[in-house]
């Protein structure tokens, strides 16, 4: 429900951030997050310390809040290494990341100057975690994003507290104090140069009472160019399903999906249902091939350490990545799966229709309806040049023939093996794509 109505308001958010900029200026905005299609979350927070649910468990009353905050005192940040983080995400051919600056429970990784609840008054870490992390992105060239969260459950003016129970009602004057700190904090975040803004939680409130038209104005004014995700009520720039792989191709021009590792957002002991490499570069070529991102998220344990199981992910999508660049970063979405049974994606001109091939095909790969004669086939990142057949194509009818490529065992990837169809002109289907 919550992915469908975020949806709705993408809708309406993509036409918002329009009006205050030609189509063109938009795409330009937009142009390295389209090409960029991989990017890594991050969710470090005091929650990693027990392992619980990040905010939800106290707001749900899985754990006390005192309880809950009390993780506070086993968030060490000790081995915390930044740079390590920032070239692991370079190594896994992510473009860009996100990293929770502030979560529901309130408490900033930054040092911000407007609450004591941050991380360097109220843990052992007693430093600005953000900062380093943004200053390493950027010496890696990975574009920095910030996660935000609007609602703060922890502060005594936000009315809500914990699930059906409020600290107050229609008081507007406590309301717009606590409207002034969130503006603050996210002035603060100006400061660390971000690319990109996520912000979540604007579901408790409506864009009238979060004040999202003027929020995003100041957003503009303060970082020029920054693009913002959907999470604020009709004024961000791009969708965000949340988990879901979209089934079909999502309406709106600008889409990511961001999707766990594991279960979890942030770092449980417990959770050990990691998604292999396979299953996530195999969502990921879904991603690209509607012509979407993948966030793919992260949890930190709380010294610092990304846990094992995941680096050797981001190695595993590191090797494929590295291998597949061509075939990944600044495509556009492929073609329907009626004319070839699996993702695919296209280069910027239309003219390298790219077929991504999962396992081991039992027969040749078949493309219908294409129009294009092909000039050559090979296989992304290994270079051998593969032959084909067009069957059944008449010479007194317009219908295409049936391509046959032959993909020998030899050529396979691990995970998925891409094949390159260079074709004479941008592609051109029979019967056309609506
Ligand atoms: C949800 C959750 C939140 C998580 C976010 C990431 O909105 O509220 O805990 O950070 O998804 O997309």
């Amino acid at each position: 429900m919550k992915q469908l109505s975020l949806l709705f308001l993408a809708l309406a958010f993509v036409a918002n951030s329009q009006a205050q900029e030609s189509s063109d200026e938009f795409a330009a905005r937009m142009s390295w997050f389209r090409d960029a299609k991989l990017g890594i979350f991050i969710h470090w927070g005091i929650y990693s310390v027990r392992g619980v649910d990040e905010s939800w468990s106290f707001y749900n009353r899985y754990l006390p809040y005192d309880e809950y905050m009390k993780q506070a005192d086993g968030f060490t940040a000790a081995k915390y290494d930044p740079e390590a983080w920032a070239k692991l995400i370079r190594e896994s051919g992510a473009r860009y990341a996100v990293l929770t600056t502030k979560h529901h429970d309130g408490m900033a990784l930054y040092n911000t100057s407007l609450s004591d609840l941050n991380v360097l008054k109220k843990t052992p870490a007693g430093r600005d975690l953000v900062k380093p992390f943004c200053e390493s992105l950027k010496k890696q060239g990975v574009k920095t994003g910030l996660y935000f969260s609007m609602l703060d459950w922890s502060h005594p003016d936000y009315p809500k507290f914990l699930n059906n129970q409020e600290r107050y009602q229609n008081d507007s004057i406590r309301w717009n104090k606590f409207l002034d700190f969130r503006r603050g904090q996210i002035h603060e975040l100006a400061a660390f140069k971000p690319d990109l803004l996520w912000f979540d939680g604007d579901w408790d409130y409506s864009a009238e009472q979060w004040k999202s038209a003027e929020m995003r104005t100041d957003i503009n004014k303060w970082m020029p160019g920054v693009i913002v995700n959907s999470r604020i009520n009709g004024y961000g720039d791009y969708a965000t399903p949340e988990q879901g792989v979209p089934v079909i191709q999502p309406k709106e021009p600008y889409w990511e999906l961001c999707m766990t590792i594991n279960d979890s957002w942030g770092y449980q002991q417990n959770d050990h249902n990691y998604k292999s490499a396979n299953q996530i570069i195999r969502i990921f070529t879904d991603c690209i091939s509607m012509g979407g991102n993948l966030l793919l998220d992260i949890g930190p344990k709380p010294d610092g350490t990304i846990p094992e199981e995941q680096q050797l992910v981001l190695k595993e999508l590191g090797r494929w990545t590295k291998k597949h660049k061509e075939a990944i970063y600044g495509t556009v979405a492929g073609i329907p799966k009626d004319y070839y049974y699996g993702p695919s994606a296209l280069s910027k001109d239309r003219d390298i229709l790219y077929l991504y091939v999962t396992g081991k095909p039992a027969g040749p790969l078949m493309i219908k309806g294409l129009k294009n004669p092909i000039n050559r086939i090979w296989v992304v990142g290994n270079g051998s040049k593969l032959n084909h057949t067009v069957m059944m194509k008449s010479y007194w009818s317009d219908v295409p023939g049936i391509v046959y490529i032959d993909v020998p065992e030899n050529v396979l990837d691990e995970q998925v093996t891409v094949i390159a169809v260079l074709l004479k002109g941008p592609v051109e289907l029979n019967p056309p794509v609506k």
